[in-house]
């Protein structure tokens, strides 16, 4: 017998801006990745203007904003049960600072969510994901200002009031945890040739801490029904040698994102939160009232993301990537061609971890392998890479919950082929059905199905049990 639940949600992720394309479509404004380019360091080297001259992935994508029905009747083939994207903010709020959202935005994302529903797939939706209003950062660097956390309570309401009956699981902001390694993704914030953006991180991490504590409140007055989760990146890091000082170097660098479940699940800043603020030079700016606000509304939930493992030594420096931060290779694992370590144990580590620390539920939504796919002569694509990835990672999620984790679901990462969010390309591909697009935006858009679509349907259909 399976050791998943009944109601155990299986399913697929992706983000609005990676996939939607149709980027100034029905009156959307631009989005902060609708002006990065491909390359591995498009989140550190861009500007804030659209050069007609380039190339931007964000803007076309794979065009689920027109292929959505059909994309949704594959993901349905494969028995989901759920289906994460985001709502693209600059969609409604083409600014952010618009007195009532647009119609055409609302129409789109009701339509999407009941295609979901007559397909039997509940909506998981994330709040941001990558795609804060590019207005918003040029006229306030985004979350460095206050003034974002009522911009973004408009946009809340106007989610709630319009999609609340659609909508049961929510995430507020897409792995904010990478504020401190890449604050133009998680926050739309600009910190190009500042020497030490640190002190701004904070607060302006301060800032989305008071606004997702108000979005939960709003949402649990406006829908008791619903649960509202926070979502970080969480792939893992362990001690590179049992020497203690390696061992508490790999600690605290863990706490760096563990400071943001401590916040939004627990309710407080932890004494280290405070330490690593004063080791910084951050004299931190509360308003009254926030951190009530924050201690009395934390989130139902922890969704995350997993992708890989790295080692950590006294001495090493985080460096970033869209799989967190990353020490040093660990001679034990293999790695993807992305040079991401595959570490399927490391799942069932990391649930463990986070189940007996926050003891709220937890979300495993997103997860996945980006490799390179080879299109055969006869249409087919044989990707036993990412069916082992996706078999191991199973399996190790089923330890988990034998374990006594509480997992609510699963959702791969990208379960259609998107643009990559770390590097733009289609190249590093997720999908379990193939989108014939290439790096500079070539192809006819055509999907096929992976082997591993048949395998993942498989393992669905017998709620996890069947992985052989
Ligand atoms: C997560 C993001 O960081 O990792 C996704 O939430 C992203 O948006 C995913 O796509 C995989 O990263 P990448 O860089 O391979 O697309």
């Amino acid at each position: 017998m399976s050791v998943f639940p009944e109601n155990f949600l299986w399913g697929g992720a992706i983000a609005a801006n990676q996939a939607e394309g149709a980027y100034l479509e029905d009156g959307k404004g631009l989005s902060i990745t609708d002006v990065t380019q491909c390359g591995p360091t498009r989140y550190l080297d861009y500007t804030l203007e659209v050069d007609p001259g380039k190339y931007y992935p964000s803007h076309e994508a794979i065009d689920f904003y027109h292929t959505y029905k059909d994309d949704l009747k594959l993901m349905a083939e494969m028995g989901f049960t759920v289906f994460r994207t985001s709502i693209n903010w600059a969609r409604l709020f083409p600014t952010g600072e618009e007195d009532e959202p647009l119609q055409a935005g609302i129409d789109f994302y009701r339509d999407l969510f009941a295609t979901m529903h007559e397909l039997g797939m509940e909506p998981l939706v994330t709040m941001s994901h990558y795609e804060t209003p590019l207005a918003l950062t040029k006229k306030y660097n985004s979350w460095a200002s206050h003034e974002m956390i009522d911009i973004f309570d408009k946009f809340a309401r106007a989610c709630f009031e319009n999609f609340g009956d659609q909508v049961k699981y929510w995430l507020t902001f897409n792995e904010i945890n990478n504020i401190f390694k890449a604050p133009y993704l998680a926050a739309g914030m600009d910190v190009r040739g500042m020497d030490d953006f640190m002190p701004l991180a904070f607060q302006a991490a301060h800032h989305v801490f008071v606004s997702n504590a108000k979005t939960v409140k709003l949402c649990h007055e406006m829908l008791p029904d619903a649960q509202i989760g926070c979502m970080l990146s969480l792939s893992n890091i362990y001690p590179g040698t049992c020497k203690p000082e390696d061992v508490m170097a790999a600690y605290n660098a863990r706490r760096r994102s563990l400071l943001f479940g401590d916040v939004m699940l627990r309710g407080s800043y932890p004494g280290y939160g405070w330490k690593m603020m004063r080791d910084c030079g951050v004299e931190l700016e509360i308003q009254p009232g926030d951190l009530e606000l924050i201690a009395q509304n934390t989130c139902d939930y922890l969704g995350f993301s997993y992708y890989r493992t790295s080692a950590f030594s006294d001495g090493d420096s985080q460096v970033f990537s869209t799989a967190g931060g990353v020490g040093h290779e660990n001679p034990y694992l293999k790695a993807s061609e992305w040079g991401w370590q595959m570490d399927p144990l490391g799942l069932r580590f990391t649930c463990n971890e986070l189940w007996d620390r926050y003891q709220k539920p937890l979300f495993i939504v997103e997860n996945g392998l980006g490799a390179v796919d080879t299109v055969e002569d006869d249409g087919s694509i044989h990707d036993t890479y990412r069916i082992d990835y996706l078999r191991d990672h199973v399996e190790a999620m089923a330890g988990a919950v034998e374990d006594g984790c509480k997992i609510m679901g699963y959702t791969w990462w990208g379960p259609i082929d998107i643009v990559s969010a770390g590097t733009g390309e289609m190249k590093k591909r997720y999908g379990l059905v193939y989108v014939d697009r290439d790096n500079e935006g070539n192809g006819t858009g055509k999907r096929i199905k992976k082997d591993s679509f048949e395998y993942y349907k498989k393992v669905i259909a017998s709620n996890g049990e069947d992985l052989a």
